[in-house]
């Protein structure tokens, strides 16, 4: 998709395309603006507004603002050690067996962990849980051979019992307030009102669906980029305190999220196009991270780089919530892999092929021996 966005970018950064009846905006500088200017493209994109990320102003900034206390550095700076602990016990059976999956083994079950933990799911459904959020995500089934339509049969019987389940862990914390995230949005106030218990379940199922594989995706992103630059492997072994700008160099250079959608509230001029009101536009975040005009060789991993401006996270109003949370979730898991595991190596790089999917950039599997 890199070369084709190359391409698109120079012949037309900003194009509407009639078959799927959708603008497309592949430079950075209409992606910022688009992302920026919220009025005129609005989040809200006909399916109501089930959750943050489909909210326009003020009722996003309100529903926003709840959550938000929960997710600010210096309340996730404090979870560090707990992550630290999750990623050693996750790695440490595997690392003496001499291969894992860098995926199935660590990027997969850490933030499915973190964020139980901070919902304040109880520890023995932990497993359960953690079959739930996968199959929730899994476009990765499609390859084995089922049809679209059968997974989104799949997937939607799985959010119902998700949805039931969390009605039940909502219902314990009714009765025992605990110190975790559904014990305060069940105390949040919305103008003096309570939230209705619809709101309550879409912001835990959103904290799933946003958090969990696109952090995943962001280790195994990163893992990947590092197994295939070998010398760089060693540098970041033997100073991990270049981990960080490494990580904010993979967000740009293998975007987790590659595309977002909004909708076009009034006519428009976007990049000497004429959009008019209702049409619907992709941004294509993945292509706007490698745009030669914003990034010099935007092409190349540079694992230095700075500035890097990258809008992996989004950009406005809606800009991630868990950002620091995933950052400090690859950290962690980086931190720890480099630490633990001995020289490692792609077991077979033929075999990697990435994920199915214009939403997400991730790889389903990452199979790496230890030497
Ligand atoms: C929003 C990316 C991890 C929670 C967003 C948006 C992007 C994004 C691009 C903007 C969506 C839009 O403008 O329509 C990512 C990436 C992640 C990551 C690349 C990992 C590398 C997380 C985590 C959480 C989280 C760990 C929480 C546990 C949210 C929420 C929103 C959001 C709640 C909606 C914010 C709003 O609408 O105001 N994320 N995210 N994300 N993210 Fe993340």
């Amino acid at each position: 998709a890199y070369e084709w966005f190359k391409e698109m970018r120079k012949v037309s950064p900003v194009r509407y395309d009639e078959e799927r009846q959708t603008w497309d905006v592949f430079c950075y500088e209409g992606a910022q603006k688009t992302l920026t200017d919220y009025k005129t493209f609005s989040s809200q994109m006909g399916g109501g507004e089930i959750s943050l990320l489909g909210m326009d102003p003020p009722k996003h900034k309100l529903y926003r603002s709840i959550v938000a206390q929960a997710f600010t550095p210096i309340s996730i700076e404090k979870m560090e050690p707990r992550i630290e602990q999750i990623a050693r016990e996750l790695l440490s059976a595997r690392v003496a067996r001499g291969e894992m999956d860098i995926i199935a083994d660590l990027a997969f079950p850490l933030p499915v962990i973190v964020i139980a933990e901070m919902l304040g799911v109880p520890a023995e459904d932990r497993e359960l849980f953690k079959k739930w959020s996968d199959a929730l995500v899994a476009d990765v089934d499609i390859a084995k051979g089922q049809t679209a339509m059968e997974l989104l049969e799949r997937k939607q019987k799985v959010a119902e019992d998700l949805y039931h389940y969390f009605g039940s862990v909502v219902e314990e914390h009714r009765k025992h307030p605990k110190d975790d995230l559904i014990s305060a949005l069940l105390q949040a106030r919305i103008e003096e009102q309570s939230l209705d218990e619809q709101a309550l379940l879409s912001f835990c199922l959103l904290l799933l669906v946003a958090g969990n594989e696109t952090t995943t995706n962001l280790i195994g992103n990163a893992m990947l980029t590092f197994l295939e630059r070998p010398q760089l492997m060693e540098k970041l072994r033997a100073d991990r305190s270049l981990l960080p700008t490494a990580i904010e160099e993979v967000l740009r250079f293998r975007s987790p999220v590659q595309s977002l959608s909004r909708r076009v509230t009034t006519d428009t001029v976007l990049n000497g196009q004429q959009l008019k009101a209702g049409d619907r536009v992709i941004i294509w975040l993945g292509s706007a991270n490698r745009d030669e005009r914003q990034f010099e060789n935007a092409d190349q991993f540079m694992y230095k780089r700075h500035p890097n401006r990258h809008i992996a996270f989004g950009h406005g109003i809606h800009f991630c919530l868990g950002a620091a949370l995933a950052r400090l979730e690859a950290r962690v898991a980086l931190h720890t892999l480099l630490q633990q595991a001995p020289t490692m190596a792609l077991r077979d790089s033929s075999t990697i092929q990435p994920l199915q999917s214009t939403f997400v950039y991730g790889y389903p599997a990452i199979p790496v021996t230890f030497n």
